[in-house]
């Protein structure tokens, strides 16, 4: 915590910001809870917002806003074609990243699919700290293939590494050595998220782009989750601790040929962009941009959400506001590791991330161990979480499970939405599934869709685990929803 110490010892998070609009929610009974779960096919992603208590799947597009990101937005310029509003924050991302270009994208997605339009071919392989769900799926959908080469201890959920999303340098080493011809670009992904929320280290950042310099490969950062690693960075590693937020954004992307990211999570509003310095791709990629996204100056945008994302920017490089996220996720982790739960450790960014492998070890991984505690934590509390694990990965090519390296139950810490006392509270509803975790049981799917099916799959139980669950939950808090 900046500088801000409590007198009695106590290590709590403090918000630097006051809540000054909110919306009402509603915690309906455990009773109700378990209808709408059986109704929604234990798939979280198909519950209905107003049944959500605390809504912990993602912190994508779901940020708080700030009083001014609200009064930028009420003076934006709707244009076609050469609006004020893209101007605004083509500056502010010039000013950041240094990068002369931005081009701009309705979402994270976006991004990736034009970059792998353009770069991609079929038999190319991308090597990465740590693949995500949609850049995978993109270079595949172009006929390339991923590598992960993260470090041995980004894969271990309990450690100490301040640094899991590093790059494993020297497998990237001989792996470029060996396969440079087939390598269109290296992929860095700040705050890796499926390994839950790992940063990488500034040292290690600058290996891997020493690597892709002498092999003339360029250097592509993933930055969605970047004002995580930045406070990281700022926290954690000796050679930023001196450097202001915006000197470590500076010498990251110093780093880099291609920033993308998600303004659904940097920039605390919705939409996405590519930042780049002038090279013969620019305007190859201002063609795709324009065929997919829309004209140069929105990408698919609303001019209200661009100059929020301005603002949003700026605001990521004040530490009182980086630092919410991570304060309160190490709040939560702290708390779980107390009571002996498994989580993921050290606390990263994004969320803190349930490790289903140890909380629920007599679910096989084919019987969605993460998916089987997300719909259980949804009976016990009515908290939605993101499974991270096996049914968010596709079958191989004959139809084989593809068992995920991790077991996660990712709960999402929106930045600046949840006070501490609703955190407390689903911690409570945690700590008691935890004593309850043998009852438990798996799921199977009855509609399994071919990619991304933890979007839009159904499943069913393969018990009556679900209703033995919130019976005992109704016998050990009778007076509680
Ligand atoms: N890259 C990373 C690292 C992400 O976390 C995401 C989205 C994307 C790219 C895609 O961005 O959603 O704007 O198209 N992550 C969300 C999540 C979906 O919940 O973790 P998008």
């Amino acid at each position: 915590m900046e500088n801000i110490s409590f007198f009695d010892g106590r290590k709590i998070p403090l918000e630097r910001h006051k809540v000054r609009i909110v919306q009402k929610l509603k915690l309906i009974p455990v009773e109700e809870r378990l209808v709408r779960i059986k109704e929604a096919s234990s798939n979280l992603y198909l519950l209905h917002n107003k049944d959500i208590f605390l809504d912990m799947l993602t912190d994508s597009g779901v940020n708080a806003m700030s009083d001014r990101q609200q009064a930028s937005m009420m003076r934006a310029d709707d244009s076609y074609a050469g609006s004020e509003s893209f101007y605004r924050l083509e500056k502010t991302v010039q000013d950041i990243f240094g990068m002369e270009h931005f081009l701009p994208a309705h979402q994270g997605r976006a991004c990736e699919k034009v970059i792998a339009d353009l770069l991609v071919k079929p038999g190319d392989i991308v090597p990465m700290n740590y693949p995500f769900t949609t850049s995978k799926a993109h270079i595949k959908r172009c006929g390339g293939e991923v590598v992960q080469l993260l470090i041995p201890e980004g894969l271990q959920c309990q450690s100490d590494h301040p640094f899991k999303g590093n790059f494993d340098t020297k497998a990237l080493a001989k792996f470029l050595e060996e396969n440079k011809d087939r390598v269109p670009f290296v992929r860095v992904e700040a705050g890796t998220n499926l390994i839950g929320g790992q940063p990488f280290s500034f040292a290690n950042l600058k290996e891997t782009a020493a690597l892709c310099r002498k092999h003339d490969i360029l250097l592509i950062m993933d930055a969605s989750l970047f004002q995580d690693n930045l406070y990281f960075l700022k926290t954690r590693d000796d050679e930023c601790k001196d450097l202001s937020l915006r000197e470590i954004t500076r010498a990251v992307a110093d780093q880099c040929d291609i920033i993308y990211f998600s303004a659904r999570k940097l920039g605390f509003a919705r939409g996405g962009g590519i930042c780049m310095r002038e090279s013969e791709l620019v305007n190859p990629l201002k063609e795709l941009i324009v065929l997919n996204e829309g004209f140069l100056t929105y990408g698919g945008m609303s001019v209200r959400e661009i100059e929020a994302i301005a603002v949003g920017l700026e605001e990521t490089m004040d530490l009182s506001v980086t630092s919410q996220g991570p304060e309160f996720i190490a709040y939560m982790v702290d708390e779980l590791e107390k009571r002996s739960i498994p989580v993921v450790t050290p606390a990263g960014g994004l969320g803190c991330h349930l490790d289903a492998l140890r909380f629920v070890p007599h679910i096989p991984q084919e019987q969605y161990p993460a998916a089987a505690l997300a719909a259980a934590l949804y009976i016990a509390g009515g908290i939605r979480g993101m499974e991270r694990g096996t049914l968010g990965e596709s079958r191989d090519a004959y139809g084989n499970e593809t068992i995920a390296d991790m077991e996660l139950l990712r709960l999402a810490m929106p930045r600046r939405v949840f006070t501490l006392s609703q955190i407390d509270y689903a911690i409570d509803r945690v700590t008691w599934l935890y004593e309850n975790r043998d009852l438990i049981g798996g799921l199977r799917f009855k509609r399994e869709p071919k990619i991304l099916r933890s979007f839009i799959g159904e499943l069913t139980t393969l018990s009556d685990w679900q209703e033995k669950l919130a019976e005992k939950f109704s016998r050990d808090l009778p007076n509680s929803l």
